[in-house]
């Protein structure tokens, strides 16, 4: 069971992330009205995000998922690869990379990277959160939910030692609890 005091404190409630997601919603179907939109959901952080993103917009949206890992320790900082492709090609689609967070950018520098590589009509980059303060590499972030503060967060989809992703909320880890998981 979850430990409720590992939560030190809540950013956004579940009201304000749904409501915050409504309005992103808006204003991608406004971008994108008369077309339809490919969801790309990074696996398994952005999955809450998507869902609740792709239920929010009145467009004709398709989606489809990758997964990355990270290579911990060897070749450069922040490089990943694919560890699941895509089902389906992305050729001539308005594509959008969907992200729980973008912090350092590397993740997200790489993949928009990969999919323009792949021949779709556009590419657009859509995220739960933003922590510019930790920012290494530049990567234009098209639409975003929250600004957040440097500290270790969770919920919706983002997970410390795949916990707490079920979280509606977005909250800042416990870092003491965190050592007793
Ligand atoms: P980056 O932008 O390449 O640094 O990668 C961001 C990735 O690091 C995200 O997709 C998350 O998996 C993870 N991450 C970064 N900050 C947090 C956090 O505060 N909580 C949980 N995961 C995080
Ligand atoms: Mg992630």
């Amino acid at each position: 069971m979850t430990n409720p005091s590992a939560i030190e404190r809540v950013l956004f409630t579940e009201q304000q992330v749904n409501a915050r997601i409504r309005e992103v919603a808006a204003e991608i179907g406004k971008r994108y009205r008369g077309g339809d939109l490919k969801l790309v959901g990074v696996l398994k952080g952005s999955v809450f995000f998507l869902t609740a993103l792709a239920r929010a917009l009145e467009i004709p949206v398709k989606i489809d998922f990758l997964a990355i890992s990270s290579f911990n320790g060897r070749g450069a900082p922040g490089m990943v690869r694919i560890a699941k492709d895509l089902d389906d090609s992305i050729q001539d689609e308005d594509v959008m990379l969907v992200e729980d967070i973008i912090d350092t950018g590397f993740t997200a520098r790489y993949l928009l990277q990969t999919l323009a590589s792949r021949e779709p009509r556009s590419v657009a980059l859509c995220t739960l959160l933003n922590r510019t303060s930790k920012r290494i590499v530049q990567v234009p972030v098209d639409y975003y939910c929250f600004e957040i503060p440097d500290r270790f967060v969770v919920g919706c989809g983002l997970d410390y030692k795949q916990l707490y992703r079920n979280l509606g909320y977005i909250a800042v880890l416990n870092p003491d609890a965190a050592l007793n998981i």
